[in-house]
């Protein structure tokens, strides 16, 4: 990851980015007057990104909004840091220095955000790495004050979203479930929380139906991971849980997926469990004094001699049966397991992440994640807040009592599928039945990994849910402080 350091004034010949609002463009210090007449034309005219090319130095003057609402602002410096950052990489620019006219700090760790998740690429398999990218060295914010609340933090959750991209844009034949654990113990050895991992025997002795049932047609073992980040000084009692689905692979099973624009995303398949592994990272990292447990349960989902049928009836964790009806939606019998499971922590909040349906991905697109649960409004109103902060934007669907007559069975206690309506719904009442304390579930099944790749998210995987938990984390924190 790209540095990213504090000065309290602008050196000559820096590189410079200036962001400024249309009334100051021509306020700008160091420009001659030539070049401030030239800003103030190129303003008058509609633009909003002018450069003015000293040849041995380049300065980049970009125009704001400021009107506009403070989370669209931040957002709108995100993705112009993305538009700079494309310049920059063209003209082999490797070091710069940006100021910003306020001397906002917000705003500028809202352009430095930008700019380092622009900066990401995956190229553990390219032979020519170099070719392909010239890395960036530095990125130089400019305080007066020399003070900068909130760097170390967002430091943080940068590397996250980078650990995070980099589990989901691994392809199988690298990560499996166990890879995933051992990956898990990495980290956590790289930033502090604890980790203890389940293996096949100890799951079947959990009775973990529902993760057994889709590992069963794998050559691989699965895998049941548990984080905990537990500082002396944590303001809760009682711990918040958070549950990632972690399909290292997702075939569908015997009801087998197509390959185009279906089964070959999903390696993508973990990027719940992901976005949880990257948040346990962060809060380590940022020390944070809240006491949070981490739950990945993982296995690949395919067909196999040995593979649950369409039909069968398992047993869960719990013990409520369930009808596998498609063995494609198989993200809910595993995470099933791990909610159920999470009630022996009594825990003041579980938050559930996956990759869960195609129906949320076809309701809101890419553009948000798909909220639902029966945690109290006060929390989903502050997980809205947060949504809007970090712009991972949530909408809330309902778990009206009705859908329960979807997803029931002829002959278990539940089934697996829903009917052909309201598929992301029916999926989080199925998860509701394993769960008993409040609780909030995230399905990124359209934001997670994106083909065509979009501004600062990028091209692949986008680490969807890192920077939304997070600040809710952190909030949390603040709050009940
Ligand atoms: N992993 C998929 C959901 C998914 C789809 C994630 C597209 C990302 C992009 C999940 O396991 C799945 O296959 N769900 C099925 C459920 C259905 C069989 C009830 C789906 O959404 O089609
Ligand atoms: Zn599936
Ligand atoms: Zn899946």
């Amino acid at each position: 990851m790209l540095n990213l350091q504090i000065i309290k004034e602008p050196q000559a010949g820096q590189n410079l980015v200036v962001i400024t609002g249309k009334s100051s463009c021509n306020q700008i210090p160091g420009l001659t007057e030539q070049e401030s007449g030239y800003v103030q034309k190129s303003v008058d005219l509609g633009l909003k990104t002018i450069m003015i090319n000293r040849y041995s130095q380049v300065i980049i003057i970009q125009i704001l909004e400021y009107e506009k609402p403070r989370t669209e602002l931040k957002e709108a410096a995100r993705k112009t840091s993305y538009m700079i950052y494309s310049i920059l990489k063209e003209q082999k620019i490797t070091s710069f220095t940006v100021t910003e006219q306020n001397h906002d700090s917000e705003l500028l760790l809202a352009f430095a955000e930008g700019f380092v998740l622009s900066d990401y690429s995956f190229t553990k398999y390219l032979n020519n790495k170099e070719e392909k990218s010239v890395p960036f060295q530095s990125l130089r914010l400019v305080i007066p004050s020399g003070n900068l609340p909130g760097l170390k933090s967002l430091h943080y959750c940068l590397e996250a979203v980078y650990l995070a991209r980099d589990l989901v844009n691994e392809p199988v034949n690298y990560l499996t479930a166990v890879k995933l654990s051992e990956e898990i113990k990495q980290i956590a050895r790289n930033s502090g929380f604890s980790v203890e991992v389940f293996d096949k025997l100890q799951i079947e002795s959990l009775k973990m139906g529902g993760l057994l049932a889709v590992n069963m047609g794998s050559p691989e073992p699965p895998t049941f991971s548990i984080m905990e980040w537990k500082p002396v000084k944590a303001v809760n009692s009682r711990p918040i849980v958070l549950v990632g689905k972690g399909i290292v692979f997702d075939t569908g099973g015997l009801s087998l997926k197509p390959t185009p624009d279906s089964m070959d995303s999903m390696k993508s398949d973990m990027a719940g469990a992901a976005a949880v592994i990257g948040v346990m990272y962060a809060i380590s990292k940022a020390n944070l004094p809240l006491h949070v447990i981490g739950l990945v349960p993982a296995t690949d989902n395919r067909p196999g001699g040995e593979a649950c049928a369409p039909g069968d009836v398992i047993t869960m964790h719990n013990g409520l049966s369930v009808e596998v009806l498609n063995t494609d939606a198989e993200g809910r019998l595993i995470l099933a397991d791990a909610l159920s499971f999470a009630k022996k922590y009594e825990p003041e909040l579980v938050i559930d992440i996956a990759t869960l349906t195609g129906a949320a991905a076809a309701a809101i697109g890419q553009q948000g994640i798909v909220a639902m649960g029966n945690a109290d409004d006060n929390v989903f109103a502050m997980l809205t807040d947060c949504g809007y902060q970090v712009y991972e934007r949530i909408v809330r669907f309902p778990l009206w009592d009705e859908y329960s007559e979807m997803i029931k069975s002829d002959i278990a206690d539940l089934k697996n599928i829903g009917g052909k309506y309201a598929g992301a719904i029916t999926a989080g009442k199925f998860l509701e039945r394993f769960t008993s304390y409040p609780w909030i579930h995230l399905d990124i099944a359209g934001s997670a990994f994106l083909k065509t790749g979009d501004s600062y998210r990028g091209k692949g995987a986008t680490g969807s849910g890192l920077r939304i938990l997070f600040e809710l984390l952190k909030r949390i924190a603040d709050i009940q402080h």
